[in-house]
């Protein structure tokens, strides 16, 4: 994984029409409840990443290299993997008002992307944002293994590859500020470990709550109705979970030994597979 890139050396690599939804075999995934729920969960947090774009680009104000890249690259591509999957859930499910349950999750989940819930520095930002492409780049990988239909993992492959790609632009804009602005090992240990809490805590709950209300109009979704579907997606990850790619990206901010990095790497893989498939 190279450690510097260029914010013009990548246009778009693929677009919605190269992605073959005519050719969806159905038989394969539509009695698949827990596939509803992840692709519906995931399309809905891809969906509102012009929020999370706004927050972040007032919040770099300035930096303008890494500005024309958020506005011009990164947004774009997510709110393309919004639609690509969206485009998929309505193909396969087409009864589900797609719509109706956004808005519900839009609602709820707004709350919590106030641009004040960012890191105290860019540095720290940016090294956040690693860790949020580390997630989003795994849970893909995962889905280009397990996925049971074809043209679903062909989606799913594409957008785990850009996934991968932002991690590198913002581990390249990591450095710079790094460099500018230089944080302890320990902090930036402490600032890792804060947003590995906060993935997927609240997002993926009402995602799937939405999501289940609209598919089951008068029922009540209960934790319980999540712990089930979170035991489901345990279940994928157990065996094809791609925990060595993770645990590598994690690290590699914060620039340890290569002794201590290789000594590191077993005992955090371990303990990965752990809290990501117990
Ligand atoms: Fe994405
Ligand atoms: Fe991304």
């Amino acid at each position: 994984m190279p450690d510097t890139v260029h914010p013009s050396a990548s246009p778009h690599p693929w677009t919605l029409d190269q992605i073959p939804y005519d050719a969806i075999q159905h038989a394969l995934i539509v009695d698949q409840d827990d596939w509803f729920y992840a692709l519906t969960a995931a399309s809905f947090v891809e969906s509102l990443s012009d929020l999370y774009a706004d927050n972040l680009l007032i919040y770099m104000q300035g930096d303008i290299e890494t500005s024309a890249w958020l506005r011009e690259q990164w947004e774009p591509e997510e709110l393309q993997h919004g639609r690509a999957l969206r485009r998929y859930v309505e193909t396969v499910w087409p009864t589900f008002d797609w719509q109706q349950a956004y808005d519900g999750f839009c609602a709820d989940y707004r709350p919590y992307c106030k641009p004040e819930l960012l890191e105290s520095t860019r540095a720290l930002e940016m090294m956040a944002r690693c860790v949020v492409e580390t997630g989003t780049s795994g849970l893909y990988g995962l889905f280009a293994q397990v996925a049971p239909e074809p043209v679903l993992r062909e989606l799913v492959g594409h957008i785990r590859n850009d996934e991968v790609r932002h991690y590198k632009y913002f581990y390249h804009f990591f450095l710079r500020h790094q460099a500018a602005q230089p944080h302890s090992r320990l902090r930036l240990i402490r600032a890792t470990w804060q947003r590995l809490r906060g993935i997927g805590a609240e997002d993926a709950y009402l995602a799937v709550k939405h999501a289940f209300q609209v598919r089951h109009p008068g029922q009540t979704f209960e934790r319980a109705d999540f712990a089930r579907f979170q035991h489901a997606a345990g279940r994928w990850a157990r065996s094809d979970y791609p925990y060595e790619m993770t645990v590598k990206m994690l690290l590699k901010p914060l620039q340890l030994p290569s002794l201590l990095n290789r000594l590191l790497l077993p005992l955090l893989i371990r303990r990965a597979r752990h809290v990501v498939a117990p």
